[in-house]
């Protein structure tokens, strides 16, 4: 298992170092600073999609596995976009773990820490950021090897306080904090220097995905980098 926030996500499906898990400086969702989770209906939106979102310089998606179509639009995503790294989400169960790589999927979400779905991925050296929502979670991930975790629900958890409450105790832990973000309160997360990327489905939402929207979407993903890209500036410039 590797971690997904560091540049092994590039060639995530490849078998990792443990080192690599603490790695959270490089790669593509270091990068853009952003994830967007995608619920979609229908797989053949899958490949308009990410081009809407590699039109808008995010290269990688978190697919929710909260559809009939989900396994299909990543096998889609990965097929007719070869330069997406693709994630699948809401991965609750081993089962679930196996079909979507089976499907492709590069890396998993989920909204829980799960020690049989770290288990399975340690053993398979698949990339897995888990969901955390309190410091013994956080801790016991930590404890896993895990550095890369999902912050979830965080606006409902306590948002940014939290996670400047969680930054002493764990140094060495990256957040992707994910539920309740958009546009609006973006550039607060960004700014948490242990925040590695912002998740959400504020970039592609299902309905604009289901109504075929790609031209929006591609103006939200614009919108997000240039907030990430910002924030960051303006914090190298007060260093
Ligand atoms: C997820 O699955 O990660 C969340 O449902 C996304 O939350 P949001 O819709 O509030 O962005």
């Amino acid at each position: 298992m590797t971690d997904v926030g560091s540049e092994s996500l590039a060639d995530a499906g490849v078998a990792g170092a443990r080192e690599q898990m603490t790695n959270v400086g490089n790669g593509p969702l270091a990068d853009a600073g952003v994830l967007p989770v995608i619920t979609i209906d229908r797989a053949d939106h899958a490949g308009p999609l990410a081009g809407a979102l590699l039109q808008g310089g995010i290269a990688h998606a978190e697919v929710a596995l909260r559809t009939p179509a989900a396994a299909e639009a990543i096998e889609r995503m990965r097929g007719e976009a070869a330069q997406m790294t693709v994630g699948a989400g809401t991965v609750l169960s081993v089962e679930q773990a196996d079909r979507a790589v089976s499907s492709g999927a590069h890396f998993l979400v989920s909204p829980a820490l799960d020690a049989a779905i770290v288990d399975w991925c340690e053993a398979r050296s698949v990339p897995l950021i888990p969901g955390v929502a309190t410091p013994t979670e956080v801790n016991a991930a930590s404890q896993r090897g895990l550095r890369t975790l999902k912050l979830f629900p965080a606006e409902q958890l306590g948002g940014v306080a939290l996670l400047q409450a969680l930054r002493a105790p764990f140094p060495q832990v990256q957040f992707v904090p994910t539920g309740g973000i958009s546009a609006r309160n973006l550039p607060d997360y960004a700014r948490q220097p242990n925040v590695v990327a912002c998740g959400g489905s504020w970039i592609a939402g299902r309905e604009a995905i289901a109504a075929r929207r790609f031209a929006d979407i591609v103006v939200a993903a614009r919108e997000a980098r240039a907030i990430v890209r910002q924030v960051r500036r303006e914090r190298s410039e007060a260093r």
